[in-house]
């Protein structure tokens, strides 16, 4: 899809454009059909229209098609992005050759049309995303017709705005596809492929280790996960840095890079496991947040890592019952295979803090479903001892749309976390507040970091968009980490 910016409309595209005109107001449709040339075909249109109602207002004059997006009560960032990305899903298909956002019309202080200007072309674009990637498709169906989009931007200076905004979705619409690859497509190869890729595109270092060198180096926890599996695990470090400063905080990443969940010998009932294809959530958006950050090479030092494996079942799968080891040392009870993620996790965060001695670490985890009975689907659990940390990355969520909640980290629970025949053990014995013990778990092997915080996003991460029949990836986080990093000091 191209995308152009123009300063005034091109009326010859218009009879085979379909014009999206974000509506705050009443008068801000009745300026548009103005700049139209059709205030008075519409007089009766505008009179109906109601800017607060969630429906969008579609209007044919003279062959012009016309939807009004009513946004009275679209305030934010993210509720705005999803007006579009759903009206966008719902022109899908539907032939037009042209998208013609109209923000010539507005009347807002320049900083607001900024904000609408990003999350309309953002929602927009991601709006367009093609879900049918494994469809086999006949004849001309098979030439998809996707439209361009022009962005009528008047007297305003929204270009940057306007990139910004495209370089993010494009960045968000390649973890879509690697979050909605099922696991018959995807394995921990998979990941560092595209890492490998995108490190080359966007020119920052990668290291994969492999089997050998997570052997050799004592991975043994993500090893643990791995043993059912038919494929090799991979740990991903990708490493971006744009300044030399040593003044600039080093920020890492860890995510967690299940490409599918069975729950091992501990194996989940049937229900909702197909979802679990996406349990790599944690480890794609923060391969994509270093990919958005390193586009625009941002003077900013960060780190992702990416554990990565399948949670499978094979002859020799670890037990329920059984003790491992870890990158620490630590030894670890495993009372139920499902709970792998913050096996794999404990790897990566010892790894990444013995390695790298970063100042602020961030993992991002589809780690329980207890966050999803805690929060459901509208924010992700954040856990730190940081006020300023919680602090910040709360601003970033609210700036972008991706909201955090943050949960307790007090030591009342940790006591269930005890083993009688190892350090520690994976699963607490009390069916309560799951995801605190899970977050405390981790915390055991990140000891006294001063600035670490642990997402959980099982909620947010692969979910109903209001265009797909079953729950799609989201992308959560990838924005996120990049405004964090962008505004995140020292101190
Ligand atoms: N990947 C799951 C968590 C999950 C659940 C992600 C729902 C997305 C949606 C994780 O590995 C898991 O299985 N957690 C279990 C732990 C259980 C053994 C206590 C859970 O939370 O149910
Ligand atoms: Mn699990
Ligand atoms: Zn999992």
């Amino acid at each position: 899809m191209a995308l152009r910016i123009l300063k005034k409309i091109d009326q010859t595209s218009l009879d085979t454009a379909c014009v999206i005109v974000p509506c705050h107001t009443a008068e801000d449709a009745e300026r548009a059909l103005r700049l139209l040339d059709l205030g008075s075909e519409s007089a009766r249109f505008v009179q109906e229209f109601d800017p607060a109602s969630e429906d969008n207002g579609n209007i044919y004059v003279h062959g012009k098609k016309m939807i009004f997006t009513g946004l009275a009560k679209a305030d934010a960032f993210g509720k705005i992005k999803q007006a579009f990305q759903v009206l966008s899903g719902k022109l899908k298909g539907k032939k037009y050759q042209t998208h013609v956002l109209l923000l010539s019309h507005l009347k807002d202080k320049p900083d607001d049309i900024a904000l609408l200007a990003d999350a309309a072309v953002n929602g927009l674009l991601l709006g367009s995303y093609d879900f049918g990637l494994l469809k086999t498709h006949d004849g001309e169906e098979n030439e998809k017709q996707v439209a361009d989009l022009h962005v009528v931007t008047g007297s305003l200076d929204l270009a940057q705005v306007i990139h910004t905004s495209e370089a993010a979705a494009i960045t968000q619409l390649s973890i879509y596809e690697l979050v909605n690859l099922p696991s018959s497509h995807k394995t921990p190869d998979t990941l560092a492929q595209w890492a490998a890729d995108s490190a080359r595109a966007h020119q920052y270092q990668i290291e994969i280790l492999d089997e050998n060198a997570l052997n050799a180096q004592g991975f043994d926890a993500l090893l643990a996960v791995n043993r059912g599996s038919e494929y090799p695990p991979r740990l991903i470090v990708c490493q971006y840095n744009g300044t030399d400063d040593t003044e600039t905080p080093l920020i890492a990443f860890v995510g967690k890079g299940v490409t599918f969940d069975t729950g091992g010998v501990s194996l989940k009932s049937g229900d909702a496991m197909h979802l679990m294809k996406s349990d790599m959530s944690g480890a794609a958006a923060v391969l994509g947040a270093v990919e958005l950050i390193a586009r625009p090479k941002a003077p900013v030092r960060v780190i992702a890592c990416a554990p990565c494996t399948d949670n499978n079942i094979g002859t020799r799968s670890i037990n329920p019952g059984d003790v491992i080891g870890s990158y620490s040392g630590k030894t670890i009870e495993v009372i139920n295979t499902d709970a792998e993620g913050r096996l794999i996790l404990a790897d990566a965060l010892a790894y990444v803090v013995k390695k790298y001695n970063p100042d602020v670490v961030v993992d991002l985890a589809t780690l329980t479903g207890s966050i999803v009975r805690a929060l459901g689907n509208f924010c992700a659990g954040m856990f730190t001892h940081s006020d300023s940390l919680a602090d910040a990355l709360t601003d970033a969520g609210e700036q972008t749309g991706e909201r955090l909640w943050r949960m307790p980290l007090w030591e009342d629970y940790a006591d269930e976390m005890k083993s009688d025949i190892a350090d520690i053990k994976n699963l607490s014995d009390k069916p309560a507040a799951g995801s605190i013990t899970a977050a405390k778990f981790l915390e055991h092997f990140i000891p006294d970091h001063p600035a670490w915080a642990h997402l959980d996003i099982a909620g947010v991460a692969f979910k109903a968009n209001g265009v797909n029949k079953s729950h799609a990836a989201t992308a959560f986080g990838v924005r996120l980490l990049y405004e964090f990093v962008l505004k995140y000091r020292k101190g």
